[in-house]
């Protein structure tokens, strides 16, 4: 891994970091030269600057570049079109139906992107400099090339989950950041989700006591939405169930529990251990459409990965976690969320989420509507039921964009850095490589390299946020029935 690192820096110049070198490349939207609030850590030797914590400098008006307008990313343009001082710059996609949906959405909004539609039309939305951020929304093998690029042209970046598939892709994104000192947000919505708010609030105050063990997952059955004929661009993420192994999204699950533990600011994940099931139903599903469409011919016959994938992880401080990933089995949603710590637990799913403080019993309704109260966090109060109103997964979507923005306009650091980014993602490569090798336990790289003991927790539970608005809400975004 080591010596994929050392490549990168080294073959940096073909993919583009000559552009590391050019200040007035990099800085040709910022006014003033970047800052971080954390000190520096040290990769062999040689400071690195620290992007935990780290402020950029404001941005007034945020001019997006969309790349990826398929059915997440046209959700995304439509939710940032209803937030003030945001300019939507540009939507970039191969398949131009999906630019006109997503022109359909904001048609009333008075924004004029400028449209993109060649395979690698990414990058010169990437070199334009009238935009501060890129937004990428494609399928998985993108993520990582698209979010560098733009860092290295001086873009701050916003990149769906997860934002790399290999661990010397989220070197590359860690490298980036700290080279460019641009933003890398994994934008890990479920961190916004009403419940984990107000539980990572919780946890901020002591009462669940010292946390012991988390458990999370991505638990959803989307055996149609997979092998539904085009649904998904060129059936991508059907492709990747065969193509591998373990938890292949680890980070909705994973990303809010590592916020409540202070991972990458106070502990760190040490290793882990994965094993899978056998596939005993994605297989015979592809079979059975091979039988009556030629479209699913290459997909039949493949190994599959297996339904559930249970990954076991330890902390250095000597703390649990427990994600589960499973994509094919009939059972209802849930990410678990669960916190147990030395004075209480709280567990999200199933529905409703319930907390106790005892052995015996879970919180009354009236007990939870008292927790409630006492721990809403500020930003909830203040964003949550307009967040409600224009939708995304329930309002959480919103809530996460309005936030990002709030931030960037007010020079405050993001919520998630990309350390968060690359640690979260990195659990998918991890656990297929103990999958694969009989669930031997394997190390977690430090993205931080020791900087974890000193950086400080995130604070987004205690924030009260800036002053961003938010236009008139025209239409509630019709509910994402996917996560
Ligand atoms: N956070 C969440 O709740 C959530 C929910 C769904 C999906 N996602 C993530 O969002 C991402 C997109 O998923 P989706 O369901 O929208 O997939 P999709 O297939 O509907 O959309 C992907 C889009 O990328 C476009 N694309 C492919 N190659 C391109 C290129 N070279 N240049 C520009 N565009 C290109 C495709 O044409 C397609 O429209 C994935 O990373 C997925 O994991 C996140």
């Amino acid at each position: 891994m080591e010596k994929k690192r050392r490549d990168f820096i080294k073959t940096g110049s073909l993919l583009g970091l000559g552009a590391l070198l050019q200040p007035s490349k990099l800085f040709a939207n910022s006014q003033n030269i970047a800052h971080a609030n954390a000190s520096p850590t040290v990769d062999k030797g040689r400071p690195v600057f620290n992007m935990c914590g780290y402020s950029a400098p404001k941005i007034d008006n945020v001019r997006i570049g969309f790349v990826g307008v398929g059915t997440r990313g046209q959700a995304a343009v439509y939710r940032m079109s209803q937030i003030e001082n945001v300019t939507i710059a540009a939507l970039c996609d191969l398949q131009p139906d999906k630019i006109d949906f997503a022109l359909n959405r904001i048609k009333n909004s008075g924004q004029k992107p400028k449209i993109y539609t060649g395979e690698e039309d990414w990058k010169a939305v990437c070199e334009r400099d009238d935009i501060d951020l890129i937004y990428i929304c494609t399928h998985w093998a993108l993520h990582t090339p698209v979010a560098v690029y733009a860092m290295q042209q001086g873009k701050h970046v916003c990149v769906e989950v997860p934002a790399a598939t290999t661990i010397d892709e989220c070197w590359q994104l860690v490298e980036t950041s700290e080279a460019t000192k641009r933003h890398c947000m994994m934008v890990e919505n479920c961190c916004y989700d009403f419940f984990e708010l107000l539980t990572l609030n919780m946890a901020r105050q002591g009462f669940f006591g010292e946390i012991i063990h988390c458990e999370g997952a991505y638990i959803h059955e989307l055996t149609e939405n997979f092998t539904r004929k085009n649904f998904k661009w060129d059936m991508w993420r059907l492709k990747e169930n065969y193509e591998r192994k373990g938890n292949l999204y680890p980070t909705h699950g994973l990303g809010p529990i590592c916020q409540v533990m202070n991972i990458n600011r106070g502990d760190q994940l040490d290793y882990m251990v994965s094993m899978s099931s056998a596939d005993f139903v994605l297989g015979q599903r592809v079979e059975e459409l091979a039988k009556e469409n030629d479209l699913y011919k290459p997909f039949a016959g493949k190994d599959y990965r297996g339904n559930m994938n249970t990954s076991i992880i330890k902390t250095h401080k000597g703390k649990t976690i427990m994600l589960q990933h499973d994509v094919s089995s009939l059972r209802p949603y849930s990410r678990i969320h669960l916190i147990s710590g030395t004075k209480g637990i709280a567990q999200k799913y199933p529905l409703p989420g319930r907390i106790s403080t005892h052995h015996r019993n879970w919180f009354t309704e009236e007990q939870m509507k008292e927790v409630e109260e006492k721990y809403q966090p500020a930003i909830v109060k203040k964003i949550g039921e307009l967040a409600k109103k224009v939708g995304g997964h329930g309002g959480m979507d919103f809530l996460m964009d309005w936030r990002t923005i709030d931030c960037l306009r007010n020079g405050l650091p993001l919520d998630q850095d990309v350390y968060d980014a690359a640690l979260w993602s990195c659990i998918f490569p991890l656990s297929e490589t103990s999958v694969n090798n009989r669930s031997q336990a394997v190390d977690i790289p430090d993205f931080t390299r020791g900087g974890w003991k000193k950086n400080t927790p995130v604070d987004i539970s205690l924030s009260t946020g800036g002053n961003t608005g938010v236009k008139d809400i025209r239409k509630p975004l019709k509910e994402d029935f996917e996560l």
